[in-house]
């Protein structure tokens, strides 16, 4: 067990939570967790960890330089891990002010408040202090079918304000350790699935409305391609960037499991069928709507380079995943019910109520 205190930010989300429920289990380190508790937030995910005496939740926004400061001040951490972020790109269409805000601004802060803590550190505790920033593939915008998929030489083009806001912080990632030689380390992922995921995003939306009978909304051809990866064998692959990675590295991290999207939606539609029964298949309410305005046809991720330096590789298969996923949700209704709360219904009005059906 470390005794090292590591200050995680947006914890309380998917990803965020998956790796502190992961950090506590293994005993990575001591984790305070600063989280602003978004619609996204859910204290629901780690309430397993209460009365952890190495876990501690702090309510706070990372764009809030003094709290920032004070809980670093405080904590002293060997680590700092940036989860936190709006990360929604449909929602970044219709509005990119709460992304540039949390994604660019805050991530700022939080770099402010690390190359201070560092400035104070002796120089065994400024070799071992490790800033990550958790960022994406979207930042290298998309692929053809035959592309060669990202690698960490891959040009940025990012094409959502999401995708651009993620990119912007990487950039001043990248800034503040070749102006202030902060350590900092950038992971860029593929997508994420696994239990806890905001019914927001398509695989968890699709079990909650396939269970349902509602219709299972696929844009346009549903021919665009995902690199899926389950959220633990992401988390296992930050902490092996924390522990092992050069200061000022980046590395992707990819399932090496490319899907189209209607291939993930009949997978699900099948795993349901098997589990819970309905009276006809759950195909039947795939319904085809408007695309996404500027979609990222493909992404697909290199890992060799986490692979060959740090020697990680994914260890869940998609089918395995995707298969304890569905059956996560469905042995978890109450956690459903309680995030699809009133602000949840407003966002599927915004954001299906005009997409037409359309011909795949
Ligand atoms: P999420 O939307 O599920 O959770 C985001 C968390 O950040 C929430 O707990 C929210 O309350 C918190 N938050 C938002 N704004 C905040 C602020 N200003 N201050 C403090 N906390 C704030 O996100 P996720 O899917 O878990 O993604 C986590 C990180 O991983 C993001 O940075 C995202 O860009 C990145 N990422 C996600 C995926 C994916 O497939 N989900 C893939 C690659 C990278
Ligand atoms: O690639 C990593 C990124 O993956 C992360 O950085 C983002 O935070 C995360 O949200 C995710 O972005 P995507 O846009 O790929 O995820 P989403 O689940 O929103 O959509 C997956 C695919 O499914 C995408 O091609 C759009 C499509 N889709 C999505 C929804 C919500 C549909 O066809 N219908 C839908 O209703």
């Amino acid at each position: 067990m470390s005794a090292a205190t590591w200050i995680v930010t947006g914890g309380s989300g998917f990803i965020g939570s998956a790796f502190v429920r992961l950090a506590r289990a293994r005993g990575w380190a001591r984790i305070v967790n600063l989280d602003a508790l978004t619609y996204a937030g859910n204290q629901e995910n780690l309430a397993g960890l209460a009365g952890d005496p190495g876990y501690e939740f702090v309510h706070g926004d990372i764009c809030d330089a003094p709290l920032v400061a004070s809980l670093v001040a405080v904590h002293r951490p060997a680590a700092i891990v940036n989860f936190a972020a709006e990360t929604h790109v449909d929602r970044s269409i219709h509005d990119a002010a709460p992304f540039l805000r949390t994604n660019i601004l805050g991530a700022q802060t939080l770099l402010d408040a690390a190359c201070a803590h560092v400035r104070g550190l002796d120089a065994s505790g400024r070799a071992a202090f490790r800033f990550l920033h958790v960022s994406t593939d979207e930042v290298y915008g998309t692929l053809g079918p035959d592309a060669p998929p990202f690698r960490e030489t891959t040009p940025y083009a990012p094409n959502s304000p999401y995708a651009a806001s993620k990119a912007a912080a990487d950039h001043l990632v990248r800034a503040a350790h070749h102006t202030h030689g902060l350590p900092t380390l950038v992971t860029n992922c593929s997508n994420n699935y696994g239990p806890c995921q905001f019914p927001e995003k398509l695989i968890p939306l699709v079990i909650c409305n396939a269970r349902e009978g509602k219709p299972l909304p696929v844009y346009g051809d549903g021919m665009q391609v995902r690199d899926w990866l389950h959220v633990d064998d992401h988390c296992e692959a930050l902490a092996r960037v924390i522990a092992a990675a050069r200061p000022g590295a980046s590395y992707n991290i990819g399932g090496g499991s490319e899907r189209t999207n209607i291939h993930v939606v009949r997978a699900i539609c099948r795993i349901l069928d098997e589990l819970e029964p309905a009276p006809a298949p759950r195909e039947r309410l795939i319904t085809y709507v408007t695309d996404r305005p500027g979609h990222d046809r493909r992404y697909a991720i290199d890992a060799a380079k986490i692979r060959e330096d740090l020697g990680w590789s994914p260890r869940i298969t998609f089918e395995e995943g995707i298969r304890a996923t569905v059956a996560w949700y469905l042995a978890n209704p109450g956690w459903v019910e309680r995030v699809r709360s009133g602000a949840y219904r407003d966002w599927l009005v915004t954001n299906y109520a005009h997409r037409q059906e359309v011909a795949p």
